[in-house]
C-alpha cells in the first residue's frame, strides 16, 4: 500500500493558535504541519497536508487520496458533526482512516458528541491536543507496515 498519507483539516483550523486557545492551545496549524512532516520522515511516510473551510474541497482531496494514498488522517472540525458528504467520500476510500480532534469533544456540548466520520474511521483520537496528529501518524505507519507484512 502507498505510504502517502493525506492529513486533512476542516473549517476554522486555519485559526489554530489564535482561536479559543484555552480549548485548542497556542500551536498554529503551521506548527502542526511542521511536526507532522518531521515525524513522517522518521516513519518513512509521505504526507499531503491540507486545510479548507469549504466542504467540497475536503471531499475532492479524499477523492484524490483514493487514487494515490494509503491512509487518511482527518480532523473534519465542525464538519464532523454535520457532513454526510465527507462520510460518503471516506466510505469510498479503501485504506485506514484516523479521525483526530484536538479537544475532547465528549467533554463539550452535546452536538459535538455525534460524529458522522466515526462511522467510517478505524480509530478516533480526541483530547490529546495537537499531539493527536502525531499519534494518528504513528498508528497509520503501523497499519501500513502490518498490511505489507
Ligand atoms: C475539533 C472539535 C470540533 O467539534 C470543532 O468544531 C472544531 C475542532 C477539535 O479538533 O477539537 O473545529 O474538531
Amino acid at each position: 500500500m502507498s505510504r502517502l498519507v493525506y492529513v486533512l483539516n476542516g473549517p476554522n483550523l486555519n485559526l489554530l493558535g489564535k482561536r479559543q486557545p484555552d480549548i485548542y492551545g497556542r500551536e498554529t496549524l503551521a506548527d502542526v504541519e511542521r511536526d507532522c512532516r518531521a515525524l513522517a520522515t522518521e516513519l518513512r511516510l509521505d504526507i499531503r497536508f491540507h486545510q479548507s473551510n469549504r466542504e467540497y474541497e475536503i471531499v475532492d482531496w479524499i477523492h484524490e487520496a483514493r487514487e494515490t494514498a494509503g491512509a487518511v488522517v482527518i480532523n473534519p472540525a465542525a464538519f464532523t458533526h454535520t457532513s454526510v458528504a465527507i462520510l460518503d467520500a471516506l466510505n469510498a476510500f479503501e485504506g485506514p482512516v484516523i479521525e483526530v480532534h484536538i479537544s475532547n469533544v465528549h467533554k463539550r456540548e452535546a452536538f459535538r458528541h455525534h460524529s458522522f466520520v466515526s462511522l467510517r474511521a478505524d480509530g478516533v483520537i480526541a483530547g490529546f491536543g495537537t499531539q493527536g496528529y502525531g499519534l494518528a501518524l504513528r498508528r497509520v505507519a503501523r497499519l501500513l507496515d502490518d498490511a505489507k507484512a
